[in-house]
This record gives C-alpha cells, structure tokens and sequence, in this order.
C-alpha cells in the first residue's frame, strides 16, 4: 500500500461531531478544503457539521467563513473553490445524548448507505461511547462506515479499554481510526522513508554503534483555553503516551516486511512491548516532572500556568516531562533513549538527536569539539531538515579535527507546500487506510507503560519542578541527563 496515494476517493459522506470546536475551525475544515482545492474530494463528498448549537446550512456556512479563513494560509486561498467547497457543508444541530436528536441526520444520510460514511468525533472523549452507541442505535452503522476517534483515548489503560470494548459492540476493527497527528505529518513518514528506503542507516541503527537518542516536543505555546481540560490531563497523558512514543517507536521499530498497515502497526507495537518498565523508585529516578511559571520570551511577559483561572491554585498537573527510557532487545540493549516535552519551553522545536559511539581507537590528537560524537539530528518542527555531523581535517599544517555539518533543508527540495497533518489522516480515513493510525494493541501497550509513572509519582508525592517559561525546563531535566555525561542538544 502506498502511503502517499493519490488514488481518488469513493462518494462520501463526512459526519463530523464536534463541527463548531478549536480543532474543526482550525485544523479540520481548512484540511478538507485544501483537498477540495486540490480537486482531489469526488463531486459527490458531503462533509455534515453537527453540535448542539442551533444553525441551519447558510448560517453555519457563514460561521465557517468567518472563522476558518484565518487559519488558510493566504497563497492557498481562492474566492471561488471556497465558496464551491461551502456547498459540500452541511450543519445538523444533534445532541448527541438524546437517541431523537438523531432524526435528522437519518433523514440526511437515507439513501447514500453504499456510500463510504465516516463518523469523525472531534469530541471530548467522554461522548465517544454516546455517540456510538447513538449511531448504532439510529441504525447508520454501514459496512461502509467508520469512526475516527481523536486523542486522548481515556486516561489509563482501564479507562481505553472501556472505550475501546464500547466500540467493538457496534464497530468492526477495521472500521476504527484512533488518530494520532504526529503520524499524518510528513516529517514523521518521512523517518520511515529514511531508515527503509535507504540502505546505509541500518548497520549504524543498532547499539554497537548508537550511543543514544533524544527525543524532543517542544512548544513554546502554554496551554492557552484548554485549561480545563489540560488539569484533568498532563503531559504525560497529552504528549508522552501517544506523539512521543510514536516518534519513539518510529527510530526503534525493526524493518517492517512490507510497507502494509498490519505489517508496520505488528513492528511498531513489539517496540512498545519491550520498553522497560518503569516502576516505583525506578520511575521517580527516571523522570521529572515539571511546571511552567511567569516569565518572558521577547514578544513580552507571559503568565504562569497557576495564573490561569481554570486552574486549582495548587495544581499538581505537570507542563513538562522528561524520561530516560530504555528498550530491552537485542538491537537496543544499552541505548537510553531520552523523551522530553513541554509547555512554555524556549522555542517551538521537535526534533530527534541520534548521538553515535565515539572511534573506538582515536588516532588525532584530541581538538575542540572532537569529544562529541558524529550525530544525525532530524528535525521535525518548525523547520525540516536533516543534519549529520561529520569531522573532517582543520586547516592549517597540523592534523586537527574539526565537525562540520552536512545540512539538508528540506524547503530546497520540495517547491510545493508540504500538506499539513489532517490532510492526509482525514483522506486515509475516507480512503480506509489505517496505516497512520494506532491499532487497539497500541493504544493498551502504550497506557501500560505509562500508568506505572503516573502510579509511582502518586506513590512518592512527586510533586512538578517549577520552571521559567520561555526556558528548556527545570533544572532536574539536565541533571537526569547528566548522569551519564550527556546533555540535551538544544542548538
Ligand atoms: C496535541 C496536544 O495533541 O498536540 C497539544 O493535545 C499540543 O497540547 C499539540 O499543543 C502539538 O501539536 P503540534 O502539531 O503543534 O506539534
């Protein structure tokens, strides 16, 4: 299966639940829109807005206008496709906890059922079994159907499976589409091209040769109006349990024998798997916990996460995490692999550091800069790029080493704008293609290895480590990476 297909797509019907929330104006629609744009959505595509606000198509398709522009870049904008685009949206207000507020969709979708008909549930993850079960109920469960799910998939394993077993009663496997963004961006299949398409990574990409990996989301952003939501959450739950690991299991995965969905998602969770747990002590010692508090970037101050009236004032909700994780295999054993993420960090930066052993006998005399290793950094965010780190010969009549960086910029080569995230999920969903998204198994392999942290900070009352916004972290974070002569890259 290709994952860049550009076969066209069946007629469909798009249900979006959630149609008037943060992520649909700012993230979904302007997704669907650039596909339209791109014609690459079939005459017959409806994408059907629901919530429980009142509105009818004008007055929604108004909304949208109002709204989405801003968050279409202005070179992709054009008067026309937009409005042929608008004729595709439908708006349907339905509570989704009264099994009668479904009539009208029925109505809607009466006639269409050999068309594909995706239920997309931008939702909080309380109403995913509600809306379900609501779908079953008004029997608009086709076999061309599927539901697309966003994160965060309950709070701890129990909680996930709950859901998840809720959803089996009434959907296939196939026919369920847990998202992670992370794996609709280019940048991240691109690590998969790099370590299968090319043939000089894979005898480096072992622990003869690495010495470790870092892994880095960092944001600058605070938790801006998700509050609410963020408190009841975390990082750990927010990024660790799913974007972080995913880029984790990415670097770590064997060469999957083919590039078919159950053929990756059967290597990626094996990776999962074989992470060592970490457990009471063991997770105090290899983690820390952090919470930004007021300080500046050069655009001026900023507040600090207590600050915010949808937040306890002794909120013990970490902003930032770091955690030394370490693969028991074969090819890993011996390899930490270093996570972090966090609000209010420096800079906007994801990025992926693959530090590489030192020459087992060095022959040049020791020179500036000579101590670090080779390192292949990939750059994910803002920018992309790959950069490896190579030393060659200073000048000059002595023999001295000195690094030089080979850098590929990835704007240099694509002309064209890269497609954001959702464009490719959402297409894959229609398309049914699950590649991309993460398997039942995932989901469940990833919570048990988070779940004994959250257990273990509880147990020890390890409370966040305050840190500076506009700064990489607390303090804690480079001592935890210092232990063995390491230190972040932050470049
Ligand atoms: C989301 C998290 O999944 O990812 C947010 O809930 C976070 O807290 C966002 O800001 C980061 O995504 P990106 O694509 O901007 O790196």
């Amino acid at each position: 299966m290709n994952l860049i297909s550009n076969e066209s797509l069946q007629p469909f019907d798009f249900v979006l639940f959630g149609g008037t929330g943060d992520l649909s104006i700012r993230k979904l629609v302007p997704a669907l829109y650039y596909r339209h744009r791109e014609e690459q959505l079939p005459d017959d595509g409806r994408i059907i807005c629901s919530a429980r606000s009142e509105h009818d198509d004008a007055s929604f398709r108004e909304l949208l206008s109002r709204d989405v522009r801003e968050h279409i870049a202005d070179s992709e904008f054009e008067e026309a496709s937009w409005r042929s685009f608008l004729e595709r949206v439908h708006y349907l207000a339905i509570d989704v906890t009264d099994q009668d507020s479904y009539a009208p969709l029925v109505e809607l979708l009466a006639g269409r059922e050999d068309r594909v008909r995706v239920f997309y549930l931008s939702v909080t993850p309380g109403l995913f079994t509600a809306i379900s079960d609501g779908v079953h109920a008004a029997g608009l469960i086709t076999e061309h159907s599927r539901v697309a799910l966003e994160k965060p998939l309950g709070r701890d394993r129990p909680s996930a499976e709950a859901i998840n077993d809720r959803l089996a009663d009434v959907f296939e496997e196939h026919q369920i589409f847990r998202i992670d963004h992370y794996l609709g961006k280019e940048t991240v299949q691109n690590l998969l091209a790099l370590r299968f398409g090319n043939a000089i990574f894979e005898p480096l990409w072992r622990n003869y040769r690495i010495n470790d990996v870092q892994i880095t989301i960092a944001e600058d952003l605070g938790v801006e109006g998700r509050s609410a939501f963020y408190d009841e959450t975390g990082a750990l739950r927010d990024m660790v349990q799913n974007h972080l690991l995913q880029l984790l299991v990415i670097i770590a995965m064997e060469p999957p024998v083919s590039i078919d969905p159950d053929a990756v998602r059967d290597e990626k969770i094996k990776v999962l798997r074989a992470l060592k747990p970490l457990t009471g002590i063991d997770a105090i010692e290899n983690t820390v916990r952090g919470q930004y508090k007021a300080g500046a970037y050069s655009s001026g101050p900023v507040p600090g996460y207590l600050d915010s009236d949808d937040v306890p004032n002794d909120s013990d909700t970490e902003t930032f995490v770091a955690i030394r994780a370490e693969i028991a295999s074969w090819r890993w054993e011996g390899v930490p692999f270093y996570l972090r993420t966090g609000k209010r960090l420096e800079s906007k930066t994801t990025e992926i550091i693959i530090n590489f052993k030192k020459v087992p006998h060095a022959i040049f005399p020791a020179a500036d800069g000579f101590e670090t290793p080779n390192q292949l950094v990939i750059r994910l965010q803002p920018e992309e790029r790959i950069r490896m780190r190579v030393y060659i010969k200073a000048s000059g009549d002595d023999i001295q080493l000195q690094p030089v960086d080979l850098n590929l910029d990835f704007n240099d080569v694509f002309q064209k704008r890269r497609l954001i995230a959702y464009e490719r999920l959402l297409l894959d969903v229609i398309r049914g293609n699950p590649t991309l998204f993460m398997r039942r198994d995932e989901v469940d392999a990833a919570w048990t290895w988070i779940d004994p942290i959250h257990a273990a900070w509880a147990q020890y009352q390890y409370r966040p480590k305050p840190y500076t916004a506009g700064t990489w972290g607390p303090g804690a974070s480079n001592a935890l990476i210092s232990r063995e002569g390491l230190k972040w890259n932050e470049d």
